[in-house]
């Protein structure tokens, strides 16, 4: 299947994006796109990542070109294990224990550039330091083996758009501006991974699908909260990103005339991020719910309140960027 549906800028050309299956032959054609230097978004854990070679200068580029990124800001290598984490970054005793803990999943560590990585210089922004991470998703993880290589991969959205957990929204957002997406069904965590820092202390630069109570179990210290001046200038660190086309207000108890509520708990909502109040069942619709109702709602999503720890963090940090006053 081919689709081709998007307006493009004057300077994009315009393609057909395939939408492979999650078989050999799928897996077989991405990792052969990626080796060609094209863009290929695939499932991770937690959610859609947008891929092209990360050794690759023009692929890496292109990244930035079909997202509408203003900038070229750092972007995260994936690779399947940390043996060849390893030959990107520089590991000292605390990243291993994390990575050893943690890996494969939800968890970015930014650590320092190896000279010798092999890396565009793109990825890392100027910056002595590169994010790497070690997906858990089973199809990630044959697609990295299958390509042999590292993966550069932002969020698969356009620009300061909400986050894709599932193929459509992939193709909603960048349908005609990537050459295919992998499809393997909604992201199971739903939110992007938290990135921890080590300078060389542990610091906690985006709340995430990994609670930050777990790593600070693992360290047996508390994670320390990024000042501005350790946040790279990307559109994740925004205060207005992952924008619904709605406008959204937090912390609502009950809908107004005309809007639509996000609930949370035992409300009367029209869609419930976990009727339960479960945390991890919450991240995994975050994305899929804003989805569905920015596509419905004309006058407005109010949310209901979400508690602000586990899970909660990375949750509620998604939607005051989602609320914040845009541009
Ligand atoms: O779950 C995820 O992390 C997803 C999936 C696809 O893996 N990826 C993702 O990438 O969320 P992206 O580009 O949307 O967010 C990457 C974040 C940016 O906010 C950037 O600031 C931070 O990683 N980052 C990348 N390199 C960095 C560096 N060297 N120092 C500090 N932060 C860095
Ligand atoms: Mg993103």
């Amino acid at each position: 299947m081919s689709i081709n549906q998007n307006a493009t800028s004057p300077t994009m050309t315009q393609k057909d994006t395939e939408v492979l299956q999650p078989d050999d032959s799928g897996l077989a054609r991405a990792a052969a796109i990626l080796r060609g230097g094209g863009l290929v978004a695939f499932p991770t854990e937690t959610v859609y990542g947008l891929g092209a070679d990360a050794r690759n200068n023009t692929a890496v580029a292109r990244i930035f070109e079909a997202k509408g990124r203003p900038q070229f800001n750092p972007l995260i290598v994936h690779v399947a294990s940390l043996l060849d984490a390893e030959k990107i970054a520089e590991f000292d005793q605390t990243a291993r224990s994390l990575a050893q803990a943690f890996w494969p999943g939800p968890l970015t560590l930014v650590l320092p550039l190896r000279p010798d990585a092999g890396i565009s210089a793109l990825i890392s922004a100027g910056l002595p330091s590169v994010a790497v991470r070690v997906p858990e998703h089973p199809l990630a993880q044959r697609l990295l083996r299958a390509f042999d290589g590292p993966v550069a991969a932002p969020s698969a959205n356009p620009s300061g758009r909400i986050s894709p957990t599932t193929a459509g929204h992939v193709l909603a957002g960048l349908s005609g501006r990537i050459d295919a997406v992998l499809d393997g069904g909604a992201c199971g965590v739903g939110v992007e991974s938290t990135i921890v820092g080590l300078q060389p202390e542990p610091v906690l630069l985006r709340a995430g699908g990994l609670p930050a109570e777990a790593i600070e179990a693992c360290l047996g210290q508390a994670l320390a909260q990024a000042k501005k001046t350790d946040r790279p200038n990307a559109p994740g660190q925004l205060d207005s990103h992952y924008a619904p086309r709605a406008a959204l207000r937090l912390n609502a108890t009950k809908r107004r005339t005309g809007e639509m509520l996000l609930g949370f708990g035992a409300v009367d909502c029209d869609l419930n991020l976990s009727a339960s109040g479960d945390l991890t069942e919450a991240a995994a619709n975050l994305f899929r719910h804003l989805h569905d109702l920015d596509a419905r709602a004309s006058g407005g999503i109010a949310v209901s309140p979400v508690p602000d720890h586990g899970l909660g963090r990375a949750i509620n940090d998604r939607l005051r960027r989602a609320a914040a006053p845009r541009d």
